[in-house]
Formats: structure tokens, sequence, C-alpha cells
């Protein structure tokens, strides 16, 4: 095997998706733990001023209480580097969590043993669906009283429509949770009540369910409960077929209490086993393989503020192909210009570090100001975009203006900047020179208005209006998109970029506008291609 491909090989790119409490940050923090990136657990979530100290970057983050931007954390495990990238769980943010997942290779869905599949664990399961994302499901918190194991299996089958198939089968649950039987491998991992510094059992090896060594290990009950219940599952469920998890036909499911680290170890064992290495990804050109000599990637998130002292928005580049080496020159291919790379950054846990070099998979973060963006492609200078990161239309639409009228132009200016970021889109009425911003869930207005008086000085208010949607303009003929404009003049607006936007005041306007201009797309979603972009 050449550096390149070992490189890769030992390399796992994933997300955790759950609808919020099931327990991910519980998960993440004992994954970091496992993975010695953390000494303590309670870094990731630490409470009350060591958490607001440490784990939000944004004031508005601070403010709130939630984690509203994702993050990345690296870490070892048996040889394998694992770059885990944090998905913000409040479900308004659920196009940030769309652009994480398309710089991932797999993804854990973490359920609450109790609740089963809820709202934001199917819409996020979609979006994995979507991108054939892989996905691993870990059934948390079996320390409680939960559903019976076989309902649960049955639901994700239903609901989400995917196979499944156990890697691990809990022992009881609540306070008759004893352990989980570890189906491929055949051995059991028995629980440890009141282990406090984390120190684990070793797995006890059997020869299969019916080793007379898990009658000495177990009361009676839950022995014969436990043979009953693998003897069906095997008749229900299909083998484990890595193909077949693969192409996210296939989510192999682990038990466990994360809380009590219990499960993290195999789920982390099942990572290095099962879950892919970088792949390559598709662009506008061709299909570019990780183990290519060139260096390339895509951004996938900007972040503002993540240092106080600074105002450098860092861009998250998940490296696609090539061995990324520090002061290696980057071109930006939307803008052709060159990217300075003398002092990317590699995230262990929350701790910051320069990164020397990177291989496909990683993330590193380039702090720059504003002249990256959500969605652009760095080459050694081939002209490729990665297609995949998409902006969509927002759904809620509000006019904004500054309560100071002396601010105007810095409103501008704020806007163009949150734009970019991916924060809101903003549009520029070509009627009046307005500005409207839209968002995906209203909470974003919220984050909006923070972040403009924190970052910018300016007290912004929004005003309600009587608009449907917004659609991006496209056609062959951009003569058609001009007749159109002209002929709807106080419904077009530009975006950030001077991308003509169509701002329906009805569901008939739309469908009207879509009816009468069929040379002209009325985009949902657009895709960040350079013609888009072009400076
Ligand atoms: P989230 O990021 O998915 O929102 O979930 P988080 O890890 O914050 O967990 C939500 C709640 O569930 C937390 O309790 C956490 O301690 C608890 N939890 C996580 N894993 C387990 C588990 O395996 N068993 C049990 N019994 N509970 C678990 P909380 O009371 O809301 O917060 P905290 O005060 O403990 O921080």
């Amino acid at each position: 095997m050449t550096r390149i491909e070992d490189e890769i090989a030992r390399r796992r790119t994933f997300a955790i998706i759950s609808h919020p409490d099931a327990g991910k940050t519980t998960l993440t923090e004992k994954l970091l733990l496992f993975g010695g990136a953390i000494k303590l657990s309670g870094a990731v979530k630490a409470k009350g001023k060591a958490r607001r100290s440490r784990s939000d970057w944004m004031k508005v983050e601070t403010e709130r209480g939630i984690s509203v931007a994702s993050s990345v954390m690296t870490y070892e495990y048996q040889n394998c580097v694992f770059n885990l990238l944090d998905t913000p769980g409040h479900e308004d943010f659920s196009e940030d969590t769309y652009r994480t997942l398309s710089a991932v290779d797999s993804a854990v869905m973490v359920i609450d043993a109790a609740k089963g599949i809820e709202s934001q664990t199917r819409k996020l399961f979609e979006v994995c669906r979507l991108r054939d994302v892989p996905i691993i499901t870990f059934i948390n918190k079996l320390d409680r009283e939960g559903r019976d194991p076989f309902d649960l299996l049955d639901e994700i089958e239903q609901v989400l429509a995917i196979e499944v198939t156990p890697v691990s089968w809990p022992i009881g649950m609540g306070r008759n949770f004893y352990g989980c039987y570890n189906v491929i491998n055949d051995h059991v991992m028995m629980t440890q009540r009141g282990d406090a510094d984390n120190t684990l059992s070793e797995p006890e090896q059997c020869k299969g369910i019916n080793d007379n060594k898990l009658d000495k290990l177990l009361p009676q009950e839950s022995v014969a409960l436990l043979r009953e219940q693998l003897t069906m599952a095997k008749g229900l469920c299909p083998t484990l077929n890595i193909n077949a998890y693969r192409e996210g036909n296939l989510s192999p499911v682990f038990f466990g209490s994360a809380i009590n680290n219990f499960g993290v170890k195999e789920l982390l064992e099942g990572l290095v086993n099962l879950a892919p290495s970088p792949a390559g990804r598709s662009s506008n050109k061709r299909f570019v393989l990780p183990d290519e000599n060139k260096v390339s990637g895509f951004v996938f998130k900007i972040q503002a503020n993540m240092d106080p002292k600074h105002r450098d928005r860092m861009a998250f580049f998940r490296v696609t192909s090539g061995n990324f080496k520090r002061g290696i020159k980057l071109i930006s291919v939307r803008n052709k210009k060159l990217v300075n790379l003398q002092n990317p950054m590699m995230f262990l846990a929350k701790e910051r570090e320069t990164a020397e070099e990177a291989w496909p998979g990683d993330i590193i973060g380039i702090a720059n100001h504003g002249n990256l963006r959500i969605g652009d492609t760095l080459t050694e200078g081939e002209e490729i975009q990665f297609s995949g990161v998409p902006s969509f239309a927002p759904e809620l639409l509000m006019s904004i203006d500054t309560v100071d009228p002396m601010r105007a132009k810095h409103l501008s200016r704020a806007l163009t900047q949150l734009a970019e970021e991916g924060v809101a889109r903003a549009f520029r009425t070509r009627l009046g020179s307005n500005w409207v911003v839209g968002v995906l869930g209203a909470l974003q207005f919220e984050i909006m208005a923070d972040r403009i008086r924190t970052e910018y000085d300016i007290i912004v208010k929004f005003t309600p209006i009587q608009l449907y949607t917004a659609r991006w303009l496209e056609s062959d003929n951009l003569q058609v998109i001009k007749q159109f404009s002209d002929k709807n003049q106080s419904s077009i607006a530009d975006d950030h970029d001077q991308t003509p936007v169509f701002l329906a005041r009805n569901e008939w306007h739309l469908d009207n506008a879509i009816k009468e201009w069929p040379a002209i797309r009325f985009l949902k979603t657009l895709e960040n291609t350079p013609e888009h972009f072009d400076d």
C-alpha cells in the first residue's frame, strides 16, 4: 500500500445525527474520551460556567445555551483517525446540517430506547438517504426502561424503510440491564455499575449463545430471554452484509448506554471495521478519487467569531484528494484567487492546532477575511467544481432595516457577509433597493439580529411582508430572464452574488410564473456551480 492509500484506509469521517436529547452530546463526549482526545468526560457539555466558557464559540450561543454551529473534532482510536463532524440539533439549522452531511462518509444515528424514531431523526435520516450516506444505529439509554428491542428495530425498518440487523443485543434493560451480547464476535460485555473512572470490563468470549458460560454470568431468566430473542432476531433480520450497509440499504444496530460508557467501545470498533474510509467526490467535470496526487477539496461551512480576538472567518475545508501540506498553493476555482494556506487549522476536540499535513477525509480550518464561501472548490489549478453543497430557498421572509438610517450602508455589508456565511439569504429588491432576508427556521431571524448587533453594532428591525417564497432564476437564454425581470419588476431581487431571484407573493403567483415562462427554471435549491459565481 502506498502512503496515501494507507492514510485513506485508516480514516473515518462521520457525523452523529439524532433528535435533541437522545444523547448525541453524551456519545460525542464518550467517543472523544475513548479516543484519548479528552481526559475528563464533561468537556463537550460542561455545566454552568465551564460550559459557557468552553463549548460555546459564539456570543449568541452563549446567550441561548444552544449549539448553533457545527464543529469538527479529530481523535484517534486503534490506529484509525476519526473526524467527527458535529451537526446542530436544533431543527432551524437543517441547512447547516445538510452541508455538514455533504462532507462526511458515514453517520451514526442515535435513538433514545424509550422514544424510538422522533421527528428530527427522521428528517436527518432522509438527508443521509438522499446522499447514500451509510448509517450505523446506536440505541441509547438502555439503563432506563425503554421499548422492546424488536419493537424498536421494527419501527426503524418501517418508518425509515431501511433493513436493520443487530450487531449487539441488549440483555435486559433499566434496572435489569446486564450488558450486551455481540452477535458477530460471540462475546458478552457486562455492565459494571458504579464504575466511576470509566474502566471497562473485558469481553467474555463465548462459543455461541448456548455456551453455558452465559448461565454462570447471568441470572437464569435473563439468559433464557436472551437465547429466545437472539434466535428470533437471527430468523427475522438479515445477516450483516457490509456492502448493503455501505450502499445505505442496511443499518447495523448497536445497543448501549452512552452515559455509562456502555456500548461505546463496541460502536467505535464498529466504525473501525464497518464504516467506509473517505470516498472521492463528483465534480462538474469528473469524479475525483481520494488517492490522486493533486490536492483538492471543498468548503462546506463558514463560521465567524471562533476566536473573539480576531474578526476572521473560518472556512471548514474537506480534503477530497491528495496529501495536503502546510504552505501548499491552492486556487479557489470560483474566482481563480490564490488562497493563503500558511496557517491551516486542525481541530482536536475543542483545541485547535496548526495542521502541518492532512489527508483525504480530513477537515482543516482556513482563516480568511471573507474571500472563501460555502461550496468553494480549491484545487492545485484544475478547474473543477465539486457538487452537492446546496443552498435552499428560504421558507420565511421578512423585510429588514436599521433603526438608525445612517447605518444603512453598514447593514448592506453585514447582510452580504452573513449571506456568504450561509446564515441567511439576503435579497435586495430591484425596486426600492430594500433588503429582504429569508431563512428556513424562525430562530435564525433572532440569531441574525443578535449577530448584527454584536458584530456590526447595528440595531435592526424586521417587518413582516406578504411574500410566499423565493426562487432563483435560471435559463439557458439570459434574454428571457431579462424579459421576465422587466415584466415583474416589483417581484425581482438579487441575492448577495447578484443571482436574480423571484419573490412570489403567493402560491398562485409562483405557479403562474412557472406556467407562463417555460424557458425559465425557478430553482428551490441552488448548487454552487461556477457560472453562478462569475466575478
Ligand atoms: P443531545 O445532545 O442529543 O441533546 O443529548 P445529551 O447528550 O445532552 O443527553 C440528553 C439527556 O440524556 C442528558 O440528561 C443526558 O445526561 C441523558 N443521557 C444521555 N445518555 C444517556 C444514557 O445512556 N442513559 C441515561 N439514563 N441518560 C442519558 P439531562 O438531564 O437532560 O442533562 P444533564 O443535566 O445530564 O446534562
